[in-house]
């Protein structure tokens, strides 16, 4: 009778740790990250150009909202940006990605933007692999300027590192700008 009783409590409790068990790998849970295909992480470094067409007939900067008052810093100013990346720093240097995403004006006291953008890139192995950036440009006022990778796909699964953008060249007539980008990341 008792050994009965121990052989149920057994199963009972059994069947409670399976369950348990059970709902929380079905939602978490360690895993190894060989099974994921991650190797050494390394650290990369990329050198590209971005050019920042605002004017003539085929802008790839678009100002989607206006500034919220006439402030000399454009403050609350949002544009949406498709922009090419190129190895050179001239227009028809060969394009390895774009820039996806907006700058929005930030600060009413200087020019400084929130920078939101995907470095979407197609060449070689890292076609089809993005980086996300997401931080502070304060406009011309820094001659460097750093901004945060916080993340990407692919190639870049896990990445982390920081872009640091300089100005190559800006056309007052058009607005038009071409910045250096040097992003250093740690990825796998
Ligand atoms: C307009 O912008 C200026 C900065 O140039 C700021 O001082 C002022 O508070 C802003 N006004 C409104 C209503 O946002
Ligand atoms: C990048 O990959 C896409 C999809 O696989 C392909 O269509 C495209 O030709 C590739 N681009 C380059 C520059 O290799």
């Amino acid at each position: 009778m008792a050994s009965k009783l121990i052989i149920f409590f057994l199963t009972v409790a059994s069947f409670t740790t399976i369950s348990v068990l059970g709902e929380e790998q079905g939602f978490g849970s360690p895993l190894d990250r060989k099974l994921v295909g991650l190797k050494k992480e390394k650290l990369s470094h990329f050198r590209f150009y971005f050019h920042d067409i605002v004017g003539g007939q085929n802008p790839t900067a678009v100002q989607v909202v206006p500034p919220s008052n006439k402030s000399a810093t454009l403050f609350g100013q949002i544009t949406m940006i498709d922009n090419p990346l190129t190895l050179g720093p001239k227009s028809s240097s060969k394009t390895v990605g774009k820039a996806q995403g907006f700058y929005a004006s930030a600060a009413q006291q200087e020019i400084a933007f929130l920078m939101v953008m995907n470095f979407a890139f197609i060449e070689g192995k890292y076609n089809g692999s993005t980086l996300s950036i997401l931080g502070r440009n304060n406009g011309g006022s820094s001659r460097v300027r750093e901004m945060p990778v916080i993340g990407g796909t692919r190639l870049f699964r896990f990445a982390r590192g920081y872009a640091e953008v300089t100005t190559h060249s800006y056309d007052p007539k058009t607005n038009d700008a071409v910045l250096e980008y040097n992003v250093y990341v740690f990825h796998y």
